[in-house]
């Protein structure tokens, strides 16, 4: 038996099994109104679930995600508390992920910073501003890398690259919850839930909740990593993904729940299913029977069911037949309260909650500070040939596209609390210029053409001294369940931006989209591309610091950019192959290569411009580094332009005695230098054995002895390599 605090082995103990079962599943919070419990008008899986008012005094937890409202939020938590034998706390559970009510870059444009900092930032912000409204536990971060942008939920993740994976992990549960477990009782943070654990990335097709079938070298090498940091940050819940492992549904896998989560991984928080999985293993149809399903889930290692309400309905009846054990149910429900005294909830349910605390942080000027800075921090220069930073002086400026003054600038997840506060890249523009004449044209659709507005748009191009041409997605394109088989801009946008540069080569297209898209044609004829993702709140004041060059860009790919959507997976941490295609093309024969395109990517992982340029020096490093011990390689970076600059250092590894087949370079560190033009600097990495490390097939991590590169450069192109060797 699972030992708990003195005050949870106390509830357990005077708790029927009834209670104990109840802090198993969830309810709505639009269940609790102020006269008491309403079951009616629920819509999906709950509409058939047999909670009943006695039982709704009971259940662990709720979804919230509908009310910002503390004061709301406050009398469902008094009235709850009024109704509970026993005055154990009700947890407010709910999708903040980089947004509660101010709204902040998506979490791939995050990893784009290529460090911590930022989401660290945002995951803070969010957390205080969940918490006062009384949410105390949100289901992010999303932690899922994968190399289909064709997948909605790329938006939320942190892109292909493993250590920018564990970067993001340790960042946003660190930002949530504080770096002391102590905060969680604080008022101004919440729990964090690791999810989707695991592979959900791999989805066949790019199609949400899809066949994923991974090797256990990709799950051990490339999955695992950003979990193992979130569970090292802390992270007090993982949510099970919808998918499978080793053809067995994770929600139903005790190998992956039990074994190795909270076996090898150490992992001692509630693990959730994700909403209404609980009966996966009846929905794959590996049983027939839903108790039976019921109980692979408590079986495997599930504590909570999100909204399924299998729990409910199968728990008791499992348990009477003996199928599950009262320690079973003691271990579930003992987690469930121990995750609300972590929270101090048994101490102060109410703790940082309040109306003042939410009108002074919802949309206010240090959240709006940080949603800004992060916004800047988080775009990627893609080209820029002359045309920025655009000059404040400026006379006229065109600003053209679907994007140009529209709101739609938040990215998916920001929509239960977010009602269109976001600022616009043309308000933004005027904000940073109001001298100057804009000439504001929609030019097209997202994806409708219209013939009135591309004339309207070329005449205003015409007029103009620049173009800022905003194009890209909607929201409603990415995130869950928003899959696409082509990932081209709009054949309606194309033909604008051709109609408009062909007006005024002086032009720069501004992209706001939540996932990679495939710009060969685009890149073919725009002197200049500014990748800024979806931004949130403050979009056109983040977009203006760049565009007038107040700001010079810093961000860098986080995920390689397709030439086009059948290039996909291109990525850059590829393996060794036998048949190398070095150049990439398709004038060798017999390598791996396409007939008809490159097999490289249009824009690389690491890529992104700023507005000077920097050289580096030869990387130096041992010849030979001992087990244990570290060895520095150093690489001398000079600023070669004409203004200050920011260089995202990056140094690559090479493992040229690997025993699997495995990636031809890896990230393994990254490191920010601002110089002034003409100023060199020293940048030295530490290696350590552990970056060595990958998991073998027998499961186990440790370094090979044997050769390594090192390569340091702008982005994952760097290839000037610096050999050493490994040895006992
Ligand atoms: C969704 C998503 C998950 C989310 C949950 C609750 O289906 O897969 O990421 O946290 O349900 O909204």
């Amino acid at each position: 038996m699972k030992v708990f605090s003195k005050r949870v082995q106390d509830l357990l103990a005077q708790m029927t099994p009834e209670e104990k079962i109840a802090q198993t599943f969830q309810g709505l919070v639009g269940y609790y109104h102020e006269e008491g419990v309403k079951l009616e008008d629920l819509t999906g899986p709950v509409s058939d679930q047999t909670m009943s008012e006695s039982i709704a005094w009971m259940v662990g937890s709720v979804i919230n995600n509908s009310s910002a409202d503390a004061e709301k939020n406050r009398k469902v938590q008094e009235n709850y508390l009024a109704n509970n034998r026993l005055k154990i706390p009700l947890l407010f559970m709910t999708d903040a992920i980089h947004a509660y009510r101010t709204v902040f870059p998506i979490p791939l444009a995050l990893a784009c910073a290529f460090e911590g900092k930022q989401a660290k930032e945002v995951a803070g912000a969010v957390a205080r501003e969940a918490r006062a409204a009384g949410t105390h536990v949100t289901f992010a971060p999303m932690l899922d890398l994968t190399r289909d942008p064709r997948w909605g939920r790329v938006t939320e993740g942190p892109g292909e690259d493993p250590y920018l994976g564990t970067i993001a992990a340790k960042a946003w549960v660190e930002g949530f919850q504080g770096e002391d477990k102590q905060q969680l009782k604080d008022g101004e943070h919440i729990a964090s839930t690791l999810k989707h654990f695991a592979g959900y990335g791999f989805v066949a097709g790019g199609r949400d909740y899809d066949d994923t079938d991974i090797s256990k070298r990709t799950l051990n090498n490339f999955v695992m990593p950003a979990f193992q940091a979130g569970v090292d940050a802390g992270a007090q819940l993982v949510m099970s993904a919808f998918t499978s492992v080793d053809g067995v549904p994770v929600v139903v896998n005790k190998q992956m729940l039990t074994d190795t989560l909270r076996g090898k991984m150490g992992f001692d928080g509630v693990v959730i299913s994700d909403y209404g999985s609980v009966p996966d293993a009846a929905s794959y149809h590996l049983v027939e029977d839903a108790a039976e399903a019921t109980k692979m889930a408590v079986d495997a290692g599930c504590d909570i069911d999100m909204m399924s309400f299998w729990y409910p309905n199968y728990l008791r009846g499992l348990y009477n037949e003996g199928k599950i054990t009262m320690e079973q149910l003691d271990t579930m429900a003992g987690n469930v309260l121990t995750l609300k005294e972590n929270l101090g909830l048994f101490e102060d349910p109410y703790v940082g909650m309040s109306k003042e605390r939410t009108d002074e942080l919802y949309l206010g000027k240090r959240h709006r500070e940080i949603a800004r800075t992060t916004a800047r921090e988080s775009a990627v220069l893609l080209k820029n040939e002359g045309v920025l930073p655009i000059a404040k002086d400026t006379k006229t400026i065109a600003v053209i596209g679907p994007h140009a003054n529209d709101h739609d600038l938040q990215g998916a997840w920001a929509s239960f609390c977010w009602n269109g506060e976001n600022v616009t890249l043309a308000e933004g523009i005027a904000n940073a210029v109001p001298d100057t004449k804009l000439i504001i044209e929609e030019g097209c659709g997202f994806r409708e053409s219209d013939a009135k507005l591309l004339e309207k748009a070329v005449a205003a191009a015409s007029k103009a001294d620049v173009v800022v041409l905003a194009l890209g997605e909607q929201t409603e394109w990415s995130g869950e369940n928003k899959n696409l088989t082509d990932i081209s801009l709009p054949a309606a946008q194309l033909e604008l931006a051709k109609a408009v540069i062909a007006a005024n080569a002086n032009t720069v297209a501004v992209l706001y989209n939540g996932r990679p898209l495939a710009l060969t044609e685009l890149d073919e004829i725009a002197p200049a591309i500014l990748e800024c993702w979806f931004m949130g709140t403050e979009t056109g004041n983040a977009t203006a610091d760049l565009l007038f060059g107040d700001y010079e860009p810093t961000g860098r790919l986080a995920i390689s950019f397709p030439r086009c959507t059948g290039q996909i997976p291109v990525y850059y941490n590829c393996p060794i192959i036998s048949h190398l295609n070095k150049s990439g093309g398709s004038e060798i024969p017999y390598v791996s290569r396409y007939l008809d395109n490159s097999i490289l990517p249009l824009y690389r992982f690491g890529e992104g411009l700023g507005y000077t340029t920097f050289e580096y020096s030869s990387v130096s490093a041992p010849d030979v580094m001992r087990r244990g011990e570290t060895i520095e390689a150093t690489c001398t970076v000079t600023n070669t332009g004409s203004r200050e600059g920011t260089e995202t250092v990056q140094l690559y590894l090479r493992d040229e005695r690997a025993q699997i087949v495995h990636p031809g370079k890896e990230l393994k560190g990254v490191q920010k230098v601002t110089l002034q033009p003409g100023e060199s600097r020293v940048v030295t990495f530490t290696i350590d054995e552990d970056m060595l490390t990958y998991v073998h097939n027998d499961g186990e991590r440790y370094a090979d002895v044997g050769d390594f590169a090192v390569m340091i450069g702008h982005d994952s192109s760097a290839d000037d390599r610096k050999y050493f060797t490994l040895k006992d």
